[in-house]
């Protein structure tokens, strides 16, 4: 196991009773390089380092990281004041292309987590004064349920504890093994 995952398993540790530390800012940039962020969900990170997150084909980030599948994770854990920043490079699991993968995580939602995806497309005008209505079933996965795996391919860390702080540098060498390097914060 690389050095930083060892780190960010004992962060989601030393954090696991604070839900807040399961969401990190995801940024993507669109056709013409402007950068989008959003918060999402830390659904879990493969054998092969991949942070897991589910999403929905009809919102931007999936039509941005359709046309540049480079994207940046910012995570940061307040308790034990450690910042991860992943350089990461996405792809997209959709119901169409592994209906098994994608059911195992639409199963896992609460029947709250299921609705954000029944209520119609997202970005799109509300009516006012008129109740949102649920469209489809919490049984079905909805076509435009995806999973987003974002392989992380480089790690700047950063702990504000200390004086001075501690940063470290990861990636990878020509051979594919994690290599670290200590740097002046
Ligand atoms: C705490 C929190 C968690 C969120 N988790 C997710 C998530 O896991 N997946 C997701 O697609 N959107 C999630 N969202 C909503 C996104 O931040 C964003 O508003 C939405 O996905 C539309 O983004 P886009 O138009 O850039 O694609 C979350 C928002 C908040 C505030």
């Amino acid at each position: 196991m690389p050095q930083w995952r060892q780190g960010l398993t004992k962060s989601l540790h030393k954090t696991r009773s604070m839900p807040e530390s399961r969401y990190f800012q995801l940024a993507t940039v669109d056709a013409s390089g402007v950068p989008f962020c959003r918060t999402v969900v830390f659904r879990g990170i493969t054998d092969e380092n991949e942070l897991v997150v589910i999403s929905d084909t009809r919102s931007d980030k999936y039509n941005q990281l359709g046309q540049n599948s480079n994207a940046q994770v910012c995570w940061y854990f307040s308790k034990t004041r450690e910042q991860y920043r992943f350089s990461c490079l996405a792809t997209i699991i959709t119901a169409n292309q592994d209906i098994s993968f994608v059911k195992q995580h639409w199963d896992k939602l609460s029947d709250a987590g299921k609705k954000q995806f029944l209520w119609g497309e997202p970005g799109t005008p509300r009516n006012d004064g008129t109740a949102l209505q649920i469209e489809g079933s919490f049984d079905e996965v909805p076509p435009h349920f995806c999973v987003i795996l974002l392989s992380i391919e480089k790690v700047d860390f950063l702990n504000l504890r200390g004086n001075p702080q501690n940063r470290e540098w990861h990636q990878k060498d020509a051979n594919g093994n994690w290599v670290s390097q200590s740097l002046i914060p």
